[in-house]
């Protein structure tokens, strides 16, 4: 296996140094180094739970002060509990510091990341776009401003006594930043994926069981206009068929094994 991957790798970076805007699909698999554990496959959260029903969202627009105060308030299961305390303690790993680095030689143009643990930015990276939010921020469901929610305890420091907070821009109802299932990814932050993927001639999908649309169907998009999919997961996935070479192995490995590849092939010239 060891020789088949590091000839992978090194497919991988003469492509990725052959294209001209190379972008990533990220997925909970990429935190997995941190310890935070997946939601599909061995230990995920949705393998445990089942996975959440599409009316998530609608529930909450039904009631959202009903929502908020169970939000709030009661207990959750304690799967979940477990959960969110491992994102609570959660740092970045080695491939976050790779994606970081890749970021910083100009070789990787943007990050479309699901994951919403809030790693990419504490890991340093800066371009990112999070489809699926961010766990650390709020937002307002109609003019989509965001805080932090540490920053909006300044700004309306009595909000969870008057539940469902409002926006106080325009007074719309404020949520979780997480997209919750069957809510319609924020327009502003679509239209950011899928500028970045317009752009892209090269999309590494790493971490991800591709399963999860609109962000699944971004690699075929790269792939229709031409341009090259790399794969970085342990496991095979509905995309690795369609890949141009894929990286076995966990990412906080697989990564900075990629990184050393490119950088070696740049300083020797041989791109
Ligand atoms: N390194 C890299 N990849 C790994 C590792 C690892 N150490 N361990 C597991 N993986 C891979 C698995 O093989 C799998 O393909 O990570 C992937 C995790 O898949 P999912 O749990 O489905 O996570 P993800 O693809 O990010 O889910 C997409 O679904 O529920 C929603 O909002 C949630 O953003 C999430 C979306």
């Amino acid at each position: 296996m060891e020789i088949k991957n590091q000839k992978s790798i090194l497919a991988a970076a003469q492509i990725i140094l052959k294209s001209n805007y190379t972008i990533a699909l990220v997925g909970a698999g990429l935190s997995v180094g941190s310890g935070i554990p997946t939601f599909r496959g061995a230990g995920g959260l949705w393998t445990k739970l089942g996975e959440p029903s599409n009316n998530e969202y609608e529930t909450f627009l039904k009631n959202p002060t009903a929502w908020w105060d169970q939000n709030l308030n009661s207990q959750i299961d304690p799967e979940r509990t477990n959960f969110r305390n491992a994102i609570e303690k959660a740092r970045p790993n080695s491939g976050h510091f790779a994606l970081v680095e890749l970021e910083n030689i100009d070789v990787l143009k943007h990050q479309i990341t699901q994951n919403i643990d809030n790693l990419h930015y504490v890991a340093g990276s800066s371009k990112v776009t999070e489809i699926h939010g961010n766990r650390t921020k709020l937002r307002c469901t109609t003019c989509e401003l965001r805080w932090h929610r540490e920053e909006f305890d300044e700004v309306s420091p009595f909000w969870q006594d008057i539940l469902p907070p409002k926006c106080p821009t325009c007074s719309g109802i404020i949520k979780p930043d997480t997209v919750m299932f069957g809510e319609p990814i924020p327009i502003s932050i679509l239209n950011s994926c899928v500028n970045e993927t317009n752009l892209a001639d090269c999309i590494l999908v790493i971490g991800t069981s591709a399963t999860v649309f609109p962000a699944a169907s971004f690699p075929q998009e790269v792939l229709s206009s031409g341009g090259n999919i790399i794969e970085i997961n342990p496991e095979d996935t509905p995309i690795s068929e369609f890949a141009a070479t894929s990286v076995k192995g966990p990412t906080e490995s697989s990564l900075p094994k990629l990184l050393q590849e490119i950088k070696r092939l740049i300083a020797n010239d041989n791109i």
